[in-house]
């Protein structure tokens, strides 16, 4: 019998070169000008998947972007793996910043990944590691080794919120029963650290609008003497930490779990290099809360912070004036037992009431999802460590990342079942951010590490 190795070795360059295809279809789901794009691209991957061997395959519209549902069903008395994953991508911007253009890959070497990385935007995230899937899926039906029975759900819409995700998986609980879901849309620690996501955060993305007077004023005729809604929306954004970074909405904390001294030390023992850290971003010091570490910051912590700003005059040269409007759009990544939903409330109450007399306030909630943590003692887990293990020849480690997937909360809800995160990227990719790219390494590894969960977990349920 023929090992994943041996098949991924002898058709790599066409697993890459399919890829390579995939990523050249701008699938921007936040930008209706790419609408043609992303249906185009909803295409491809089902035909790809029927091609991998699914018997089934389906282009579900929703009422925005299709999800590709797509099956092979070898015996019902057998076990079924669900892999979800993502076809949109991110905004390419800022475009000037790439060193090759977002929608034309190209394959370059770089320091962690020597023997090349392919650079498009969606590379890693997530397109690159549905892939993954949609060619392990190649490997076990051309070798006629498909071991249980496989259910695939990918959609366009996970960079947006997933909205009428929900509504399917509420809606086709029986279609989409299993006994696990499986998704690559996560990292790994390094190349030679393989790891395991066990947790990820939950999300409140909202905007606030202050509003001063009703139109734009000269500086000088009204300065000092009205209320400038820029001046107050940066200080009452400036409130929402203490001198310690501790947020200060009141009752933001009630519900963080915290986590024991020996789960904590736990932590401590995934290698992290504060140097690398530092040197990796240009910065000569980290920042947070009080009290914890940057790896526990960025995982276990809720954290407040504007992703953008704006109002009054930002163009070329000086133009003296005070605006009449000033926006943000601030998102809160939250641990779970913290609910998305009354934090918002929370936020939208504190926010309203600290403004300042002469500005009104408003508060739009955008999106949001719950976290995520999963037990290491399911089988699931026993499973994808036993893969890691296979391939990598090292245990992997747990680890609680800091991104958010807040459909997966939703999954373990309706669906009953336990999500494994078996991601293969790393930090270093660049995903959101011009010149993301996937590591060839990395997607080769990911395909041939995949069947073995798939042998591993059919194995365990026995
Ligand atoms: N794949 C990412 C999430 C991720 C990346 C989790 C790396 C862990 C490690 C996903 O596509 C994403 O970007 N999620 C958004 C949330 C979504 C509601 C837009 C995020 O985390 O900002
Ligand atoms: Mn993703
Ligand atoms: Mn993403």
């Amino acid at each position: 019998m023929q090992d994943s190795k041996t098949y991924v070795e002898k058709h790599k360059k066409r697993f890459l070169n399919e890829l390579i295809d995939l990523l050249k279809i701008p699938s921007i789901s936040a930008d209706s000008a790419y609408k043609k794009d992303v249906i185009q691209t909803a295409d491809v991957v089902a035909k790809s998947l029927k091609d991998a061997g699914c018997d089934t395959v389906e282009i579900c519209e929703t009422d925005g972007y299709p999800i590709i549902y797509a099956h092979k069903i070898i015996d019902p008395n057998l076990p079924t793996i669900l892999v979800y994953g993502h076809y949109d991508v991110q905004p390419p911007d800022p475009i000037e910043l790439w060193t090759s253009p977002p929608f034309e890959p190209v394959i370059k070497a770089t320091e962690l990944h020597p023997e090349g990385a392919i650079f498009a935007r969606g590379a890693c995230d997530d397109k690159g590691q549905m892939y993954m899937h949609v060619k392990a899926m190649e490997f076990m039906t051309e070798t006629n080794q498909l071991p249980c029975n496989v259910k695939f759900m990918i959609e366009g819409e996970e960079e947006v919120g997933s909205v009428n995700l929900a509504t399917f998986v509420e809606n086709n609980q029986e279609k989409l029963k299993n006994d696990v879901i499986l998704i690559s849309d996560t990292g790994m620690i390094a190349k030679d650290v393989p790891s395991i996501t066990t947790g990820l955060r939950g999300l409140s993305y909202v905007e606030v609008e202050v509003t001063g007077p009703n139109r734009d004023l000269h500086s000088g005729l009204y300065g000092g003497a009205v209320a400038n809604p820029i001046n107050v929306l940066t200080k009452m954004i400036a409130s929402l930490h203490d001198e310690n970074n501790h947020i200060t909405i009141p009752g933001f904390y009630d519900n963080v779990e915290e986590l024991s001294k020996e789960e904590r030390a736990e932590m401590a023992k995934a290698p992290f290099s504060l140097e690398n850290y530092k040197k990796a971003l240009d910065i000569d010091s980290v920042y947070g809360e009080e009290g914890y570490t940057t790896n526990e910051r960025n995982s276990i912590r809720p954290t407040l912070d504007v992703n953008g700003i704006w109002g009054g005059y930002t163009g070329e040269g000086a133009k003296t004036v005070i605006a009449s409007k000033a926006y943000a759009k601030i998102s809160m990544r939250l641990v779970p037992n913290q609910d998305w939903k009354n934090i918002t409330d929370l936020f939208k109450t504190h926010f309203e009431s600290i403004a300042p007399k002469g500005v009104t306030v408003k508060v739009n909630p955008h999106h949001g999802g719950q976290g995520y943590v999963t037990p290491i003692d399911s089988l699931g887990y026993q499973a994808a460590s036993k893969a890691y293990e296979t391939t990598f020849g090292k245990k992997p480690i747990p680890q609680r990342s800091g991104g958010s997937i807040p459909i997966v909360a939703l999954f373990e809800k309706e669906l009953k079942s336990k999500t494994i995160l078996m991601g293969f990227g790393l930090d270093s990719d660049a995903i959101h951010s011009p010149d993301e790219h996937f590591g060839v390494w990395n997607y080769l590894k990911g395909i041939e590490t995949i069947p073995y969960f798939y042998n591993y977990f059919t194995a365990l349920k026995k």
